[in-house]
């Protein structure tokens, strides 16, 4: 039996499976299967879904919190709507987008069309978990669809952290590989408790690894005062001659991937 066919025959099982529950990806497992060992969601949970498309993680999102939830599911494609969960076409990395998602948390209509209880004129409502499978368009070469999806990953977390609650918790894709460490690091300096998962849905099928992050910081720890997770990321490279200073030579990673630039001696 070949590693390919034995990958395409898993990919088919979870497939079959997604469809027999009405889910509309079999990356509805995925996320089923973080929450089983982590407990993301909890009961009346308001959710962020970014790179929401075709919506199995935006599903097990609502159910997991239950009509006194509320979900929001963002992608740069459309949706079919999904029951209870209110979903924005755009890129999340887009200001447009971001001032969308905020005026429809502050709105705050919930899973069953009801409304959560107003917030305060100087007061934001904030999300209690964010979860995102957020993957870009893949070219098939490896080395540089990981670079694209870490430094995706690294705006994701820029975008999403003040919108999360202190205590509250994070899931993001990441594509194992160059760089990785350094959006481990970052995260490690925001939250109390981050862990690599690997679910079963998606073992032997790619590359990718979700990071778990538990228990967000009331603020970053000292050494990430100030700082983005994108700016640290562009540090761990530079320290590890990955790329070098983008005032001195810069690199496009995304048309590029990361390079490993030889140190000067
Ligand atoms: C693997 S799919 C998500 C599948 C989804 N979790 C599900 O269960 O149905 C990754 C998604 O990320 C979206 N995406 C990539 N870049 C994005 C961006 N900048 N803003 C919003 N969505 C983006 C893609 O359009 C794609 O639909």
């Amino acid at each position: 039996m070949s590693k390919r066919w034995f990958q395409a025959h898993q990919r088919d099982t979870w497939r079959r499976q997604a469809r027999s529950k009405g889910y509309r990806a079999r990356s509805a497992f995925k996320l089923k299967q973080i929450q089983e060992k982590f407990t993301l969601i909890r009961e009346g949970d308001l959710i962020l879904d970014v790179g929401s498309h075709p919506g199995g993680w935006t599903q097990v999102s609502v159910e997991e919190t239950g009509p006194n939830g509320l979900v929001i599911g963002i992608d740069l494609l459309a949706s079919a709507p999904i029951e209870g969960a209110q979903m924005v076409i755009g890129d999340v990395t887009e200001t447009t987008s971001q001032e969308l998602i905020l005026d429809l948390l502050q709105a705050g209509t919930k899973v069953d069309g009801t409304s959560l209880p107003p917030v305060g004129a100087d007061e934001t409502r904030l999300f209690n978990t964010i979860v995102s499978d957020i993957s870009p368009r893949l070219t098939g070469q490896y080395d540089r669809d990981q670079a694209i999806s870490l430094e995706l990953v690294a705006m994701v977390f820029d975008f999403t952290m003040p919108l999360l609650v202190p205590g509250g918790s994070f899931v993001t894709k990441i594509f194992q590989g160059t760089g990785i460490e350094g959006v481990v690091n970052a995260a490690k300096q925001r939250f109390s408790r981050v862990q690599r998962f690997s679910p079963e849905a998606s073992r032997n099928s790619s590359s990718e690894v979700f990071l778990v992050c538990k228990n967000k910081l009331p603020r970053p720890k000292k050494g990430s005062r100030g700082t983005s997770v994108a700016q640290e990321l562009n540090t761990h490279l530079e320290s590890e001659g990955i790329i070098q200073h983008k005032d001195s030579v810069p690199i496009d990673s995304v048309k590029s991937g990361f390079r490993r630039i030889p140190k000067k001696e």
